[in-house]
């Protein structure tokens, strides 16, 4: 059992906190928040659920970097989140600072942990911690595919009426609009979805994919998705503590896979107790690979390169 540390106890933190802790994925679990107070307040709700949830999972909050002290794992959620009609590149400069603040923070508490970027836009700010920790790429991703593909799998299953249990999707590239999400990789027990479903109906779960996020900001208005990226992170979470080597699309610093080099954004890696301990690398149609440049192309453009 180890560490995890949740830096940014928002309501994307205080889930993913709940999930682990209700998982027993973990000794300690710390929360570390601006305010002092409230972040304590989090982290003995939680743990005053122990009892009825059968977990022996250690909860503290507070806003002092060192409970970073020796994680294992930090999972980075602080920063503004969106507001309806914003792109999560607007986004940037604000939530660069937060996570050059936090990313000075787990080097000075957590020099051997691994980083796990959630905050928008994730792989903006992943790229920009890689760079910052001067660490080796393996240790330092970020979510997005995880998040995107349950979203389509979720959209799958309703489309097609089967059970969520046989679907697995695939989506890639770059957070955001440009996302890359990928019919032909997206399959209801190992049968790909054209097989169930018509073209008209596979080019509307794409798009409504690639505006999940949107979705459910325009309807909740005051807060961004929290349920359902918390999970999201706990998968990622569970896959690294438990060294599963699971293949997911996460955010990863690329060095030549898919012809990309010197960027972040979402692939399939083997996730397992070293991190991304592989970028694994598809096959894609001429569409599928010019679409993953037009995203990689738009990381650049808020990387500034
Ligand atoms: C989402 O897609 C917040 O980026 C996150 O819901």
């Amino acid at each position: 059992m180890k560490k995890i540390a949740i830096v940014g106890p928002g309501r994307v933190g205080e889930s993913t906190a709940q999930i682990l802790a209700k998982e027993s994925l973990c000794r300690e679990l710390v929360l570390l928040g601006l305010e002092d107070s409230v972040t304590r307040g989090i982290a003995l709700d939680i743990q005053e659920s122990a009892p009825l949830f059968g977990f022996d999972t250690q909860v503290r909050g507070g806003a002092d970097p060192a409970l970073l002290s020796e994680a294992d794992l930090v999972i980075m959620t602080a920063g503004l989140p969106r507001k309806p009609g914003m792109s999560r590149d607007a986004l940037r400069d604000a939530n660069l600072a937060v996570s050059r603040e936090v990313v000075a923070n787990v080097l000075r508490h957590a020099p051997n942990a691994m980083l796990l970027l959630v905050s928008n836009p994730v792989d903006v700010l992943t790229y920009d911690a890689w760079k910052q920790t001067g660490w080796p790429r393996e240790r330092v991703f970020g979510l997005s595919g995880v998040l995107d593909s349950a979203r389509m799998a979720s959209f799958v299953a309703q489309a097609s009426g089967y059970s969520v249990r046989d679907i697995t999707a695939m989506v890639i590239g770059g957070h955001g609009d440009a996302m890359v999400p990928l019919p032909g990789y997206t399959c209801i027990n190992g049968i790909p979805i054209k097989h169930f479903l018509d073209e008209v109906t596979i080019k509307r779960l794409i798009e409504h994919t690639r505006q999940g996020g949107a979705e459910i900001l325009a309807l909740k208005q005051t807060s961004s998705a929290y349920d359902s990226p918390a999970a999201a992170i706990a998968t990622m979470a569970d896959a690294v503590i438990r060294n599963r080597k699971r293949i997911l699309p996460c955010v990863a610093i690329l060095d030549g896979e898919y012809g990309q080099s010197d960027v972040a954004m979402g692939v399939p890696v083997v996730l397992g107790e070293r991190g991304i301990e592989k970028v694994v690398e598809l096959p894609l149609t001429e569409d599928e690979r010019l679409a993953l440049q037009a995203s990689a192309d738009g990381v650049r453009a808020a990387l500034g390169q």
